[in-house]
């Protein structure tokens, strides 16, 4: 299938983990993909990897940082001339109960999480808008919907996340640029890894459909919205075995 052939894709925080596998997904519908990720080697790696079965970049770029993000934008510009497909991925944790959350805790969150994606959109936005078209997909989380134990900040960051994602497909729909989020659920990457064996078995007994997400689960439900989705903007997928709490 080439439902994206010609078209740009770019996806932050994607040197591994769902960003990887969703760049893997983009690859296979016929996209051109810019790998992105603060991780210099992930980045590199990733794009090796990729670069097997079609046009590859690798871009670090730091997705706090705006000099950064330009220089991405004008190093994918120079050598495709378009921006189809931008996917706010790139995410860290750091959780703490709310009385023991400290400032740094909220901030590095906040900003890694929620300014990131005004930052990075802001200059695909412009292309998309000369073009006329464009996808916009964020990678929001259950915990953005409905809150979750020792993740103010993160929760706080992924809410702010979706109510961005509906604003902003509110503002470009005339352009025909359709903005829309995915909320994965748990699912078996390196950030969930980092919880150890106890609290895996823990929100495994929740998860109705009795296992962890794979990131292909999650890249799936991008592909969707990149490519097969184009009356459908402003609206948050939960992508999460039924666990809804
Ligand atoms: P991961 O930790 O495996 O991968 C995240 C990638 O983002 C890494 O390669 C990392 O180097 C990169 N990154 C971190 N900070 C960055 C920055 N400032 N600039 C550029 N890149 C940066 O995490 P995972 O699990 O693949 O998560 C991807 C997205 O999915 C995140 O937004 C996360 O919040 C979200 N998510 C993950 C869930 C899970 O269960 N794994 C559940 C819900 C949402």
């Amino acid at each position: 299938m080439s439902k994206l052939a010609d078209k740009v894709a770019i996806v932050t925080g994607s040197g591994r983990g769902i960003g990887k596998a969703i760049a893997a997904a983009l690859q296979s519908e016929g996209a051109k993909i810019v790998i992105s990720d603060i991780n210099e080697e992930a980045c590199k790696e990733t794009s090796e990897e990729l670069s097997k079965s079609g046009e590859v970049i690798a871009v670090a770029c730091n997705v706090t940082d705006t000099a950064s993000i330009e220089k991405m934008v004008a190093a994918v510009m120079e050598k495709w001339g378009r921006i189809d497909v931008l996917v706010n991925n790139a995410g860290i944790t750091r959780d703490d109960l709310f009385m023991r959350m400290s400032e740094d805790k909220w901030q590095a969150v906040i900003d890694t999480n929620l300014t990131s994606a005004f930052k990075v959109t802001k200059p695909v936005l412009k292309v998309m808008s000369k073009q006329r078209s464009g996808r916009i997909v964020n990678i929001a989380s259950t915990t953005g919907v409905h809150g979750n134990f020792g993740q103010c900040n993160y929760a706080a960051a992924k809410a702010g996340l979706i109510g961005f994602t509906k604003t902003i497909a509110l503002e470009y729909a005339s352009r025909q640029i359709t903005s829309n989020a995915v909320a994965p659920g748990f699912i078996d990457t390196p950030m969930t890894a980092a919880l150890g064996e106890e609290n895996i078995k823990k929100y495994l007994e929740r998860i109705p459909l009795g296992r962890m997400g794979t990131p292909e689960d999650i890249a799936a439900a991008v592909v969707f919205f990149a490519a097969y989705a184009p009356y459908v903007t402003g609206t948050v997928l939960e992508v999460n075995g039924g666990l809804y709490t």
